[in-house]
């Protein structure tokens, strides 16, 4: 039976994030240069989102730049965001039949000028779309949108919109960028590398970890619906005892 068939559609996650690795690799494994391994790695983001429609999921949050990644070699950097331009251009088409609203997240002013213009026209084009929200985490840094949801607070306390005893968990994470959003409840790395980059420190607080060695050029819905087969078995405990949860 394919994975597909055998997920749960009553207990899905709403919010599924993952950390894209592992293109550069890929393509040095085949004798070619990085930026090969980025393009492929556009196929892959294709058909997950695909993959994400079919099931109807709800929010898909890929990381796609950090801020880290500025510090690639310039010709990488170039050559990433060009990809990005075409790609945003090419693919709104396919997100009004397929009902996506795209989303972005990140130090967006950092992009390029025809990058951002492109990104926020495909935001603006997709905004009335209620099916998928697929978000983009470009010139992403977890820890900067931290810092920066603290600065709004404390701004707000300081001009005396906000008293002190208002802030509590729920208005923080308001002030993330990615306020309103359900926490993902899966994160999925592929590459083999276990670690979290920077990446939604904040909101992955109790996300179950899934780790792949695909990379992620390699990687296709069913890899994706692996994960959520996956992610169906765990029992999620919340401190809680295994008898209290069942
Ligand atoms: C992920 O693949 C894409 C970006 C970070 C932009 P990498 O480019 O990090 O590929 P590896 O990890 O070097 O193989
Ligand atoms: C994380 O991958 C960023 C993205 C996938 C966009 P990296 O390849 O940049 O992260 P490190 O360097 O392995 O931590
Ligand atoms: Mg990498």
């Amino acid at each position: 039976m394919r994975y597909k068939d055998q997920i749960d559609l009553l207990k899905l996650p709403h919010h599924i994030a993952i950390i894209m690795d592992g293109n550069g690799r890929w393509a040095k494994d085949k004798g070619k240069l990085r930026i090969f391994g980025h393009h492929k790695g556009v196929l892959s983001v294709r058909d997950v989102v695909e993959g994400a429609c079919e099931l109807d999921l709800k929010y898909l949050t890929l990381y796609t730049f950090s801020s880290e990644n500025w510090n690639r070699p310039k010709l990488e950097v170039m050559a990433i965001m060009e990809l990005m331009v075409t790609t945003i251009h090419k693919e709104i088409a396919n997100f009004m039949k397929k009902n996506v609203r795209l989303n972005a997240i990140g130090d967006l002013h950092m992009l390029p000028k025809k990058c951002y213009n492109e990104l926020n026209n495909a935001i603006e084009t997709t905004a009335a779309n209620t099916g998928l929200t697929l978000t983009l985490a470009l010139s992403y840094s977890s820890r900067r949108e931290i810092v920066q949801a603290a600065k709004n607070i404390a701004s707000k306390v300081k001009s005396g919109e906000l008293d002190i005893n208002d802030i509590d968990e729920e208005l923080f994470e308001n002030n993330l960028y990615t306020g309103g959003m359900p926490d993902p409840e899966l994160l999925i790395r592929t590459s083999g590398e276990h670690r979290i980059s920077n990446y939604l420190l904040w909101q992955i607080a109790y996300a179950e970890l899934y780790f792949t060695a695909k990379l992620w050029p390699d990687f296709r819905k069913e890899d994706l619906y692996e994960a959520i087969l996956d992610y169906q078995k765990r029992e999620r405990r919340f401190g809680m005892t295994s008898e209290q949860v069942n």
